[in-house]
């Protein structure tokens, strides 16, 4: 908890352009595309919710967002529908593969070099390391949503109020160390994350939809020395693609979640015991946050395999 709440603290004072990440490329059937093309752009920084205790409600490019945010900084990242009519639609087919890369970089201090010759095949990667890995520095689940457009709007206009529809999830195995088995995939100990790489699913209708990255750095409460509990609510990145798919499915897409009401700390996978946080134990009834998960055929409970 110290280093969560003292990382908001410095944040508030110090517009840093390294501290946190945002997911920014993409690739379609493993071409990579230019960065930022096909997802919109967040405006920064931006006055947001000031919530006392929380990083500051200035908000640049990369900082996260909180449940009890604006809405549309919840659903697709701070002042998306400003950005929406000036970004392109990526025309793709149902079954076909997405991969996203994120950056630690603002806008402002992007160079070539950070999209160029990444080791892996990853579309990003940190020129100040040795390495280059573009790695991210919280721990969390990613998750994956596709919200349909309504009927007579184009994604252009769709602002994300509609039902979301979880069809991939990135986890943990226990292969930590003994004391702290729990070990996030994505963060994977600030080395190279898990490639985030996944499916349009082949049984999605035509259409366009909204695609939307977030990782969950996961929430955790607990209780004070005078039995007052606490809360430290999950620190989100939401950001959005604009799709228009081609399918000749013919189903319809299952009811999914309303952002941002299930990713309030009551809701399922957003807030962990302490143990938990701390990588010690899994939760008994622990379930990864977003929803059930869509494998193309059912909505199944997104439980740890573990
Ligand atoms: C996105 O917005 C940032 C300001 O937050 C700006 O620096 C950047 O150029 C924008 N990117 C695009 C592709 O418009
Ligand atoms: C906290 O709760 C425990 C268990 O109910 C109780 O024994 C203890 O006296 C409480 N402490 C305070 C400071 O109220």
């Amino acid at each position: 908890m110290a280093s969560k709440l003292s990382i908001a603290a410095l944040a508030a004072t110090v517009p840093l352009v390294h501290s946190h990440f945002t997911f920014i490329r993409l690739a379609l059937n493993d071409e990579w595309q230019a960065p930022t093309r096909y997802i919109r752009n967040k405006t920064s920084p931006f006055e947001d919710v000031n919530h006392v205790g929380r990083i500051s409600s200035t908000r640049y490019n990369v900082y996260p967002t909180y449940w009890d945010d604006y809405d549309e900084s919840v659903r697709c990242g701070r002042d998306h529908m400003a950005h929406a009519a000036d970004t392109e639609v990526l025309t793709l087919s149902a079954g076909d593969t997405i991969t996203v890369a994120h950056t630690r970089y603002d806008p402002t201090a992007y160079t070539d070099d950070q999209w160029t010759n990444c080791p892996d095949d990853r579309g990003s990667c940190d020129p100040a390391r040795a390495d280059r890995v573009m790695d991210f520095n919280h721990r969390g689940p990613i998750i994956t949503h596709l919200s349909q457009v309504p009927d007579g709007e184009d994604v252009r206009t769709y602002d994300g109020a509609g039902d979301w529809v979880k069809i991939h999830r990135i986890g943990f195995d226990l292969s930590g160390v003994a004391a702290a088995p729990i070990h996030w995939l994505p963060y994977n100990d600030d080395q190279l994350p898990a490639r985030y790489i996944f499916q349009i699913p082949p049984q999605i209708p035509a259409g366009q939809y909204l695609l939307r990255f977030d990782l969950v750095n996961t929430g955790t409460h607990g209780v004070y020395a005078n039995n007052e509990t606490w809360t430290d609510p999950a620190q989100l990145y939401a950001t959005c693609a604009q799709i228009q798919v081609e399918s000749a499915a013919s189903g319809a897409l299952p009811a999914g979640i309303g952002i941002p009401e299930a990713m309030s700390p009551d809701s399922p996978g957003m807030t962990t015991s302490t143990d938990m946080y701390q990588l010690l134990t899994v939760d008994e009834d622990y379930v990864y946050p977003g929803g059930l998960l869509w494998d193309g055929e059912n909505m199944v409970v997104d439980k740890p395999d573990v």
